[in-house]
């Protein structure tokens, strides 16, 4: 089958490789950039704006193409999925008005409000500055988002980034009048917690869920620096988490498949992977954002994991019929780190050679997947965003992470990585505070 993968990121590499598992699968790609990993898997490349809808959909079609996947939010908020529906090609990616579970955080707390679904939060919209403080006011310890699109690295929080109301409202007022992701500001209560991500299939009924991954958005070493589109994640064994449960992992998984059935009621009903940043605080999971697709780094965990062939879940999610694929993931940890560009979140460094030597990578057992990064005559080039994602699978977190530390040693350049994901001190510390809150 003719299988069209839309992204240049490390998220798409591993898509890339799950969707040609069964050699009978031919891969045509879209990218803004010249993935080297995809290119070397896929059958054609495309170099073009994820977001041309209209042009992707041509091209895809003059290729025969019968299915597509569109990996990154930008490309779903553009409607690209709905212009190749239009072309007749299926798509195991959900519509532009499902996908506005992600690109409208206003939207998303609406409907998970409107069908009262657990884990909502206290929160409001605004887009007066003066009525925003009030609600700061009264909340106390808040959350201050756009509603849109901010690449992961719109939010601020009381404690990590301002201090107090007029703190709120210095960023509060910048959102508005520069009118970032929107026009309006989100202001939501300050959770306290873990944060976890559980993500799941779905054919616009039911869902199946796969393995907890933690993600780690901040830049830094122990949760400190910038947000960031996320800066690596592991997984455990038994598809939780150290400082997560089989019932708290149940209960994410069932407000996931409650935000199915009212999307599905709302008339958007959603096919393809959905993604739950939870945070599990002492009264259980609490929504923090919904994603439309496969999260980034964790879609290099669970797919990494996925025993079975991701192309089939794709036929049987647009089908309607996911209860009757076979979905098996590996019983292992895995463990996933970025290279990213010196500099990145603050001022990358961009163009700089990157010396990858991938066949010692190979055998020390780890994956690589190339992120955003150009290849032009044989060599890598950073960009202003992730460069590489290294991933290890094994019995347990900490042999994954040994090996993930091994092969990140055969990356150089002006890059930098956040080793202490996966660490034994950072797992501590993370089931240590879940502990005290929780008692
Ligand atoms: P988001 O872009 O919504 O994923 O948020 C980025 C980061 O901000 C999350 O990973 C959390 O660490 C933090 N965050 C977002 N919303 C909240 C909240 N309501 N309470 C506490 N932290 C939050
Ligand atoms: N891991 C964060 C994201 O994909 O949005």
């Amino acid at each position: 089958m003719k299988i069209l993968l839309v992204g240049g990121g490390a998220r798409e590499h591993a898509l890339a490789l799950a969707l040609t598992k069964n050699p009978d699968n031919e891969l045509y790609a879209v990218a803004h950039n010249m993935n080297p990993g995809i290119a070397r898997i896929a059958k054609e490349f495309l170099l073009e704006k994820e977001t041309n809808g209209k042009k992707i959909a041509e091209w895809a079609k003059s290729k025969g193409v019968k299915m597509a996947i569109v990996g990154p939010d930008p490309a779903l908020e553009a409607g690209v999925t709905d212009d190749l529906a239009d072309a007749g090609i299926d798509c195991a990616s959900p519509s532009k008005k499902a996908a506005e579970i992600e690109t409208s955080k206003q939207f998303m707390r609406k409907l998970m409000a409107k069908y009262k679904i657990p884990g909502s939060i206290r929160c409001e919209v605004f887009d007066n500055a003066r009525e925003a403080r009030k609600y700061i006011d009264q909340l106390g310890f808040v959350a201050v988002k756009p509603i849109g699109l901010t690449g992961g690295k719109g939010v601020q929080v009381s404690g990590d980034h301002f201090k107090d109301t007029d703190g709120a409202m210095e960023y509060v007022k910048e959102v508005l009048s520069k009118g970032i992701g929107g026009s309006k500001v989100l202001i939501e209560e300050k959770l306290e917690g873990e944060e976890f991500s559980l993500q799941a299939f779905s054919d616009g009924k039911d869902i199946y869920p796969m393995p907890a991954v933690q993600d780690h958005k901040r830049l830094l070493d122990g949760d400190k620096g910038p947000n960031t589109g996320g800066m690596g994640s592991y997984s455990q064994e038994d598809g939780l988490l150290p400082f997560l449960g089989r019932s708290d992992y149940e209960d994410a998984a069932c407000i996931l498949q409650k935000i199915i059935e009212a999307l599905d009621e709302d008339g958007r009903t959603y096919i393809g992977p959905i993604y739950g940043q939870f945070m599990l605080t002492a009264n259980g999971p609490k929504v923090i954002e919904v994603n439309a697709r496969f999260g980034d780094p964790e879609a290099m965990n669970v797919l990494s994991l996925l025993r079975s062939d991701y192309a089939d879940i794709c036929k049987a999610m647009i089908s309607g019929k996911l209860s009757r694929v076979s979905i098996q993931f590996s019983h292992k940890a895995s463990v996933c780190k970025y290279v990213v560009p010196e500099g990145y979140g603050i001022k990358p460094m961009e163009d700089q050679e990157i010396k990858v030597d991938e066949k010692t990578i190979a055998e020390t057992g780890a994956r690589i997947f190339y992120a955003s990064v150009n290849e032009k005559d044989g060599k890598v080039y950073t960009t202003r965003s992730r460069a590489i994602g290294i991933l290890a699978m094994d019995d347990s977190i900490s042999e994954a992470n040994k090996t993930c530390e091994k092969a990140l040693k055969c990356i150089s350049g002006k890059i930098f990585v956040r080793h202490d994901i996966a660490t034994k001190e950072l797992l501590d510390k993370r089931v240590k505070h879940m502990k005290e809150i929780r008692c």
